[in-house]
């Protein structure tokens, strides 16, 4: 167990009550950065060296159910992982934060995602987000929300925005103990918007995001570039969002994922989450706004891409993109 990482956890439960549930049960959005958390300044506490806003994917994410045991027992998409597999690698070490505070030797947690799992499409955020909540839910910490995605920053970075539903900013920060990065909704819901998943290879990726990153902050000279120019990105694009300038909003989005792929091919040996089809995929959405249709690209750490447009252009993105997915970030209650 990492002592810094259980000193950060301790400080944040100290305060908080205790229940006593038999079965805690959570639900996490999934969310794709608009402005993409790419480096960290600090390894152990997830601290990023760029401030990052996400919108999440409605009711696409992660379904936890947690209760305490004796030994560990992971279930993944209704299998039971081994210990070795990284999966209940990382639960483990994640839950060995929480044993004592839940006075539980071990923990049985049941994920369900219905998203595909580290296939960059944010797995992990909604996944660490969901065992937060689920061990709030077990516990009766009844955390505020800041200090819940504190918590869910250590299993994940990208977490720390899946405690919310909508638009959400993670917050830099500046202090080494890390108690300033944390995320907050932005109150705004923006009922026109959609996102449009295109899925392009749904297998597990060769490399995970916390393996590129660091490879990519070590060695990719145009890293050195990236944090000034995303904290640019993280100011814009949260204005936009207010104006609800959607041409704005697309226009800064894309230019942030395909600068944080450039900056990540700079790697060395380069890495590369894009297939073919990204590629071609990519010239496609390039077209179809030529023909003067406002629509937007963003990419994580994988080949998959989400489009953002508004829905004003459904049928005609439909009618482009015959294996689409489409995605209502906001219920209108009046529709
Ligand atoms: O939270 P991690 O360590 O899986 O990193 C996520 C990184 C990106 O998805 C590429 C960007 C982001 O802000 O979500």
């Amino acid at each position: 167990m990492n002592d810094i990482q259980y000193q950060f956890v301790k400080k944040i439960l100290n305060s908080s009550s205790h229940g006593a549930k038999e079965i805690g049960r959570s639900f996490a959005p999934s969310n794709i950065a608009l402005c993409k958390y790419w480096g960290k300044r600090d390894d152990v506490l997830n601290l990023p060296c760029n401030g990052s806003i996400s919108i999440s994917l409605g009711e696409k994410g992660t379904f936890t159910e947690i209760k305490r045991t004796n030994k560990d027992v992971f279930v993944l998409n209704g299998q039971i992982m081994s210990c070795e597999s990284l999966f209940s690698k990382r639960m483990t070490s994640f839950l060995d934060l929480f044993r004592d505070s839940c006075r539980a030797p071990g923990f049985e947690v049941i994920t369900t995602n219905n998203i595909p799992t580290s296939a960059g499409l944010a797995s992990s955020a909604s996944g660490f987000a969901a065992l937060v909540l689920a061990l709030n839910d077990l516990t009766g910490w009844e955390l505020a929300n800041k200090d819940l995605s504190l918590l869910a920053r250590i299993g994940s970075g990208s977490a720390s925005r899946s405690i919310y539903n909508g638009f959400v900013k993670w917050n830099m920060g500046k202090s080494h103990d890390g108690f300033d990065s944390y995320s907050e909704l932005i109150d705004l819901k923006w009922y026109e918007l959609r996102i449009g998943i295109l899925k392009v290879d749904e297998t597990e990726k060769k490399i995970s995001s916390r393996e590129a990153m660091k490879k990519c902050v070590a060695t990719s000279k145009k890293y050195q570039a990236w944090p000034k120019q995303a904290e640019e990105d993280f100011h814009n694009i949260y204005n936009a969002i207010f104006e609800k300038n959607f041409l704005l909003l697309g226009q800064i989005a894309e230019a942030n994922a395909l600068r944080m792929h450039e900056t990540i091919r700079d790697t060395v040996p380069s890495i590369d989450f894009f297939t073919n089809e990204t590629y071609e995929l990519l010239e496609k959405i390039k077209k179809i706004r030529k023909n003067g249709i406002e629509v937007f690209a963003t990419i994580d750490a994988g080949p998959n891409i989400k489009i953002l447009f508004l829905d004003k252009n459904e049928s005609i993105i439909c009618n482009e993109f015959s294996n689409i997915e489409i995605i209502k970030p906001f219920k209108d209650p009046n529709a």
